[in-house]
């Protein structure tokens, strides 16, 4: 994926980003910010405004089929049904000065048949996402529900188009813990019961450990780790994973210990070079990982790395 930063100029976003999402499963997207993980979710759709974004190549397939391929009336349906989106501030999903009750029956009315009963489903949706007086809730206004319940409406809006794959993209990262809890485990519910594959993206280790089933880690645009969640946390292979792990505070170490972090930034995609792009962080980077683009390797079976470094290791 490019964007089109000059007449004539284009800098490469994201590279060789590849990964499969599973019925039932949920798939986190995991990195600093800038990565690319946002940028990957809304390319899943095209929904990157284009211009300034370009597709320089790749699938995305979708039911089998390529989304980069589809006409105008397809992509409406991968849109409407494949794939739906919550994003981290739920406020973005709702209007302002309409009532919740009929924003919801709207989006179920593009998706069910003329003649579906639309009231009794927005209230099903309501439930369904844990919200406790659903015909309360229909007649409230968007500012009248806290930020936590906003949410929940976003994912029943979500839900009414019965997708098969929901993208979440730092969806309780404007929560506070308990609320961001409360979501999260919802999202889990919701997937126990529609076999919906979920991909969530989240800067926070934490929340990947609780709640994924798979991650992939990004690093400046790449995946530079792809593994099922206890195989990561057990046995960490990239570099860039392994200090991720230790800038995340713990329990058991006082944290007059101090937190580890990982110095310097993530480089934007203007300043991405050859080889490794983490190489210039990297505790353990050797001469030629500057030079050569490390490619991602299974280590064993589901679990893949991408470092020259700990190749073998
Ligand atoms: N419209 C755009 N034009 C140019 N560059 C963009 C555009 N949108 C994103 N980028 C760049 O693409 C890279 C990836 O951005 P992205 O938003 O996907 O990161 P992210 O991993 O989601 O970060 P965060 O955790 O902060 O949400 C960044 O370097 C960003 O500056
Ligand atoms: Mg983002």
């Amino acid at each position: 994926m490019g964007f089109q930063i000059e007449t004539g100029t284009t800098v490469e976003v994201l590279t060789d980003v590849s990964f499969r999402v599973f019925p039932s499963e949920i798939f986190a997207l995991v990195g600093e910010s800038g990565c690319g993980k946002s940028v990957t979710c809304l390319a899943l759709t095209r929904l990157l405004p284009s211009p300034p974004a370009r597709h320089l190549g790749g699938a995305v397939r979708v039911g089998g089929r390529d989304v980069y391929r589809l006409g105008p009336g397809e992509l409406r349906k991968v849109r409407g049904h494949g794939v739906a989106y919550v994003f981290q501030e739920p406020a973005t999903a709702l209007n302002p000065v309409r009532r919740i009750g009929p924003q919801i029956a709207e989006a179920v009315r593009l998706h069910s048949r003329r003649g579906d009963p639309v009231a009794s489903r927005v209230t099903e949706l309501l439930h369904a996402v844990g919200i406790p007086e659903p015909e309360r809730c229909a007649r409230a206004f968007p500012h009248q529900l806290s930020g936590g319940m906003k949410q929940r409406v976003a994912l029943a809006m979500a839900l009414a188009m019965k997708p098969g794959i929901l993208v979440a993209d730092e969806p309780t990262t404007a929560l506070d813990v308990t609320v961001q809890a409360q979501i999260l485990e919802l999202l889990r519910n919701i997937r126990d019961r529609s076999g919906m594959a979920i991909i969530l993206v989240t800067h926070d280790l934490g929340i990947v450990s609780e709640t994924a089933d798979r991650v992939a880690v990004m690093y400046a645009g790449r995946i530079v780790e792809i593994a099922p969640v206890d195989a990561l946390f057990r046995g960490p292979r990239h570099p860039y994973t392994r200090a991720l792990l230790e800038a995340v505070p713990r329990l058991d170490t006082p944290l007059s210990a101090g937190l580890t972090t990982i110095p310097g930034r993530v480089p934007t995609p203007r300043e991405y070079g050859a080889g490794c792009r983490f190489a210039n962080r990297c505790p353990v980077a050797k001469p030629t990982c500057s030079k050569v683009v490390p490619q991602l390797k299974e280590v064993v079976a589901g679990h893949a790395s991408a470092c020259l470094a700990t190749e073998g290791a």
